[in-house]
């Protein structure tokens, strides 16, 4: 699904006088693209006095959400999700080609945010978001997806773009190393992140590999392999200086702040002490600096708003009850959080919940997981009414 405005586009590119119609449309958005090249200095906050460019990939989504909802003022309230700045995610080489277009419409002070996530052997720890690469197909990761991306970004020199890499892939390798899947893994998952940390490693680009949440590599057990795990693929890139840090809660669920912790009367709460992703992200940043890498965080509140509905701290799948959470700022309040973000495009599925489908993870079909849920990526109409509804703060 795509939605053009390549009216407001064409206006903001025109060379010729613009017509009536385009300076109307120039009104109502006046978007023009930065006439000299973005420099993300390293050691600075990328997001700071820039606007989240809302895509219109998700901004399509949400429409479509909208324009099936009988009831007025949802469907108003709806419509502003639209507007919200999230991440893109590029989870196939067919999808790479929207890079190049998104980044054609980023408008100068804003800030393009996209996921890069199509590791060979993808999601080896659980079946819902298993990839097109098989385990072994690393040439094809390099030259069909990053080197592509790569070019893409490189022919918007003056554009700034947020880049998440690969959720869940090194943190899998830390905690479910004794699975034959993430043996399996392992050496492309390595290879491909330290191969996209160096080839992504551009001026405009800021870069934040993903380092799970407080309830996977927050245990005290964790927290240093996994600060060790990521550094070391860090370093292996050539330690890139367009690497600003860690990604935290990516399409996850916990709170950034919560007293007591959402899991704090677990009786294995003794041995995590990252009851939030505010305690996580300040545990794990010192390590990570300790490892040799640059330590700053984003974190994902797209869907965090209401807590306590998990029967399980690792249940991670289309969690009923959720909503969304605060809006991408950098007004974190935190030196450490250079910004809370949307990571997870809200409305799109986990994962399927139909036992017999292809990729069918059996977390999809726990208690607190929403039924049904189509396929990983897919849109769930009933799910984002959910995160409307309890949307906090509200729409
Ligand atoms: C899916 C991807 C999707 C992403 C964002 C992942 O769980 O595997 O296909 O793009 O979520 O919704």
């Amino acid at each position: 699904m795509k939605y053009s405005f390549g009216l407001v586009a064409l206006a903001a590119f025109a060379t010729a006088a613009p017509t009536e119609v385009e300076k109307e449309a120039a009104k109502i958005a006046p978007r023009a693209a930065c006439t000299t090249a973005v420099k993300l200095a390293a050691g600075s906050n990328p997001f700071s006095g820039k606007k989240f460019y809302a895509n219109e990939y998700y901004a399509g989504e949400v429409a479509a959400a909208a324009a099936q909802m009988s009831d007025s003022s949802m469907a108003a309230k709806a419509a502003k999700v639209g507007q919200v700045g999230s991440f893109l995610w590029i989870d196939t080489i067919a999808r790479v080609p929207l890079v190049a277009d998104t980044l054609s419409k980023v408008a100068c002070g804003e800030i393009a945010q996209i996921v890069v996530y199509d590791l060979p052997g993808r999601d080896c720890a659980a079946k819902a978001s298993n990839g097109e690469l098989a385990v072994g197909e690393i040439s094809r990761y390099k030259s069909e997806y990053i080197d592509p991306i790569a070019a893409a970004i490189k022919a918007n020199p003056n554009v700034a773009v947020a880049l998440l890499i690969e959720p869940d892939s090194l943190p899998n390798l830390v905690t479910n190393a004794n699975l034959t899947t993430c043996q399996a893994s392992k050496s492309g998952y390595e290879e491909g992140v330290a191969y996209a940390l160096k080839t992504l490693n551009l001026p405009n680009v800021a870069m934040y590999i993903d380092a799970g949440h407080g309830g996977w590599l927050g245990w005290d057990a964790n927290l240093k392999p996994g600060a060790e795990g990521i550094a070391k693929v860090y370093k292996a890139a050539g330690s890139p200086k367009q690497v600003f840090g860690f990604a935290t809660n990516v399409a996850g669920w916990n709170a950034f702040q919560q007293t007591p912790g959402e899991f704090s009367t677990a009786t294995d709460a003794k041995y995590n002490k990252c009851q939030d992703e505010k305690r996580y992200v300040n545990a794990f940043a010192p390590l990570l600096k300790t490892a040799g890498m640059p330590n700053h965080a984003i974190v994902d509140t797209g869907r965090n708003a209401v807590t306590g509905l998990r029967l399980a701290w690792g249940d991670w799948c289309n969690v009923i009850g959720a909503g969304f959470g605060v809006r991408p700022t950098t007004t974190t309040n935190d030196a450490l959080v250079d910004a809370f973000v949307w990571g997870k495009p809200g409305g799109e599925s986990d994962g399927v919940s139909d036992p017999d489908a292809d990729r069918y993870d059996s977390f999809c079909g726990h208690e607190d997981a929403f039924k049904p849920s189509p396929q990983a990526g897919q849109w769930n109409q009933a799910y984002f009414e959910q995160l409307l509804a309890n949307a906090k703060p509200p729409f």
